[in-house]
């Protein structure tokens, strides 16, 4: 049962990626997140690839200026940056890590407004993934985990709310055909990255 929100955008932008979500779940990092199954090892690079991921990707979108949402509402890789660091990452190693080479500066608004629903839905599923990360990191206050469970800070922009500045932005065919090819190109770059 999705996460409630009556969106027409949404439900496009769903139908659209769902095969492309799906696929993540079977990303063995992913997968093993999902099962409580990471070593600390492991849960560290991968908080380190998904740095490299968001901190380009994020700059990007943000660029475009997504319509109806202040960047400090959804902006994530900070937190990324907090938790490699509490989990002893130097700020030289991290400032080191690969990024991904992402071509979105020529992103419209609605383009990059697709790109974030990938972001900011990222966050439902992380709510869930941080539980299972009770054996590796203290379950008193966010540290380490932070990234995973921002979509639970009352400063970060609500579901519903997103929902409907996606709607906003894609009132027209056109917008929602941009918002809609968006999310598909950040779901496969982000696969990629993965795999
Ligand atoms: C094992 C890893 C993952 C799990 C278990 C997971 C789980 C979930 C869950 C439970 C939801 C909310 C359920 C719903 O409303 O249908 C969700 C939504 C979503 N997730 Fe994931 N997720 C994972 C990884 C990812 C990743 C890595 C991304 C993107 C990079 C992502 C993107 C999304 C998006 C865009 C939505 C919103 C879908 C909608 O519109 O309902 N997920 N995920």
């Amino acid at each position: 049962m999705p996460v409630s929100c009556q969106s027409t955008a949404r439900t496009e932008l769903r139908h659209a990626t769902a095969a492309a979500h799906e696929r993540l779940h079977e990303v063995p990092v992913f997968a093993a997140l999902a099962a409580g199954r990471l070593d600390l090892a492991a849960y560290v690079s991968l908080l380190g690839r998904l740095y490299g991921f968001h901190d380009p990707f994020e700059a990007a979108i943000d660029l475009a200026r997504p319509p109806g949402l202040q960047p400090a509402e959804w902006r994530r890789a900070h937190l990324l940056q907090s938790d490699l660091a509490a989990l002893g990452q130097s700020d030289a190693a991290i400032r080191q890590l690969p990024r991904h080479p992402v071509v979105g500066s020529q992103w419209t608004p609605a383009r990059s407004m697709g790109a974030l629903y990938v972001i900011e839905g990222s966050t439902l599923g992380g709510r869930l993934l941080a539980r299972q990360l009770d054996h590796l990191v203290p379950a008193d206050g966010d540290c380490g985990r932070s990234f995973l469970l921002a979509g639970t800070d009352t400063g970060h922009v609500r579901w519903r709310d997103f929902c409907t500045a996606l709607d906003r932005c894609g009132t027209d065919p056109a917008s929602r055909a941009e918002m809609v090819a968006g999310a598909i190109e950040t779901f496969r770059c982000f696969e990629a990255w993965f795999v």
